[in-house]
């Protein structure tokens, strides 16, 4: 546990408290009273529920935000049942009290540093099935918060981005840190991206290949198939030997280059020309115009961007974890954007906005809803686009992206309405107490399906922006590596056993 507490007082204000929380770099303070007790407890989640009440911290009382009366936890508790109940809670922090009295904090951190040092077998089961809520890794990148809602790139609000900059700002604030601040740097760093949308002569010489593969092309596959070659022929060494200047540099290329290898599969697979990148042309509108073959319209390239820009990031997903993974083996950047592609393929990742207009479909209209999604999910099915591993409230990308449905119209929003909150509602009834609201896919698909993207690209195009989320990952990953090696705990048959021979 951490000792001595940063502690606040009821009456103070809660810049007062954030302000010691900064100083002290802790994510929380135990509210005390004077007898140091515990009476509340003040966390980060906290500051954003006052943010977004559109409070004033130097004027909130803390007494206002804290919760009342938390949960503590004694002493001589062992790691891993403190570990547990952090865990099962939700909590990230938890103040320690010996009868009344506060003598300490102890946090998921605290704890993981623990698990560190204790042999593997104490560890395999502290760790909860599908490494849900544990923290592997310290990160700059952005973050998410399920029970608020909220999810943030770097120190800002993500939808905020999607809403007042273009994604080439984001691109460079998740490379880089910072946004740009002046026109001039803004478009220095797009003159640096234009020259690499361009296919290399080797890449574009094996693309109608891989595009005539299979009787039912997947153009993802296709995308990760291309974009080896891509590695190969640009010359990425292992991250373990390169520094960082030169991997950003094969990142910038890779994030470049991955929408005009997406159009170029996809048109070839249909006995199309591939059709060059227009330098003039900003990402979105250049994407739309290198698939379809015209500009597209402005609010088509608005929206698409929109969408684009709301899933670069997205806390410690399993393909951004993925990627990271292979980069801590010091592999180059190719092998974990590639990487990054398989586990995003998968339709619990990146695979189901295509199945969520598949669902509308079936559906089809309004009143075959409520028998039609009651039974799917009596049946054990899973509704695309429903449900999330950290979203335990309204996804905040599927809020922005139903608004921009609802702007850009068609006849398929009121219907997706409809289905969206019989859903909720049957969800709410048939699976109790699991908190399943639409997550980024269910409008993602509307949005894209609107904008003239055809189904078959929904997934790569959500590639074409997380690679950017990838690589700020893999660039900060590399900046301080150490080789992401778990554990598991054997559960078969007792070993040694004696080796059986073979017999006739
Ligand atoms: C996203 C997802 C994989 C998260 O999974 P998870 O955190 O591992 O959640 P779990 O699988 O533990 O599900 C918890 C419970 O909710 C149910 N559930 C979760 N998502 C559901 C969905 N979309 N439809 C129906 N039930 C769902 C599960 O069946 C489970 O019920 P149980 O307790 O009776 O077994 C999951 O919600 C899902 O499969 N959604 C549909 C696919 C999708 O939209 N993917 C895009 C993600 S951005």
């Amino acid at each position: 546990m951490s000792h001595p507490v940063v502690t606040a007082q009821p009456a103070e204000t809660v810049a007062a408290a954030a302000e010691r929380m900064r100083d002290n770099k802790v994510g929380s303070v135990v509210i005390v009273d004077h007898d140091s007790r515990a009476i509340g407890i003040l966390t980060e989640r906290d500051m954003i529920r006052l943010a977004a009440a559109g409070s004033d911290a130097s004027t909130a009382k803390v007494s206002e935000w804290m919760t009342a009366d938390p949960d503590t936890i004694a002493p001589d508790v062992e790691a891993r049942a403190a570990f547990a109940s952090l865990a099962e809670r939700g909590y990230r922090h938890i103040p320690v009290a010996e009868g009344h009295k506060l003598v300490g904090i102890v946090s998921m951190r605290d704890l993981l540093r623990v698990a560190m040092i204790q042999p593997a077998d104490a560890q395999a089961h502290e760790v909860p099935k599908g490494l849900e809520g544990v923290v592997v890794a310290d990160t700059t990148v952005g973050d998410v918060r399920g029970l608020e809602g909220f999810y943030h790139y770097r120190q800002y609000n993500a939808v905020d981005l999607a809403k007042t900059r273009p994604i080439e700002d984001v691109w460079q604030l998740m490379f880089d840190g910072s946004l740009p601040t002046t026109i001039a740097e803004r478009e220095a760093f797009a003159a640096d991206i234009a020259p690499r949308r361009v296919i290399p002569a080797a890449v574009a010489d094996v693309l109608p290949e891989i595009a005539r593969a299979g009787e039912v092309f997947v153009p993802f596959d296709g995308l990760r198939t291309a974009l080896s070659q891509f590695a190969a022929t640009l010359g990425f060494r292992p991250s373990h030997d390169i520094d960082h200047e030169t991997l950003r540099e094969n990142a910038m290329s890779t994030c470049a280059v991955v929408p005009t290898l997406i159009c170029a599969l996809w048109r070839l697979r249909r006995g199309l020309e591939p059709i060059a990148p227009r330098d003039d042309l900003a990402y979105a509108a250049n994407y739309l115009y290198m698939m379809l073959g015209e500009v597209p319209a402005p609010e088509h390239a608005a929206g698409v961007e929109k969408y684009l820009i709301s899933t670069v990031d997205h806390g410690f997903n399993a393909s951004t974890f993925t990627a990271r993974v292979i980069t801590s083996t010091g592999a180059d950047l190719g092998a974990a954007v590639v990487g990054g592609i398989g586990a995003l393929s998968g339709p619990l990742h990146g695979g189901a906005p295509s199945r969520a207009l598949q669902m509308l479909d079936e559906i089809g209209t309004a009143d075959r809803a409520e028998p039609w999604l009651r039974s799917a999910v009596e049946r054990g099915d899973r509704l695309m686009g429903f449900g999330h591993r950290v979203y335990k409230t309204d996804d905040p990308r599927s809020l922005m992206l139903r608004e921009v449905a609802d702007s850009l119209g068609g006849e398929k929003m009121e219907l997706a309405r409809h289905i969206e909150a019989t859903a909720v509602r049957v969800l709410d009834e048939l699976k109790p107490g699991r908190r399943l609201y639409t997550n980024v896919e269910f409008y993602a698909g509307i949005v894209m399906d609107r904008c003239g993207i055809p189904r078959e690209l929904f997934t790569p195009t959500f590639g074409a922006s997380r690679v950017i989320g990838w690589c700020a990952h893999i660039l900060e990953q590399a900046a301080d590596n150490r080789l992401i090696r778990p554990s598991a705990q054997y559960v078969g048959p007792p070993p040694p056993q004696p080796v059986p021979p073979i017999t006739n």
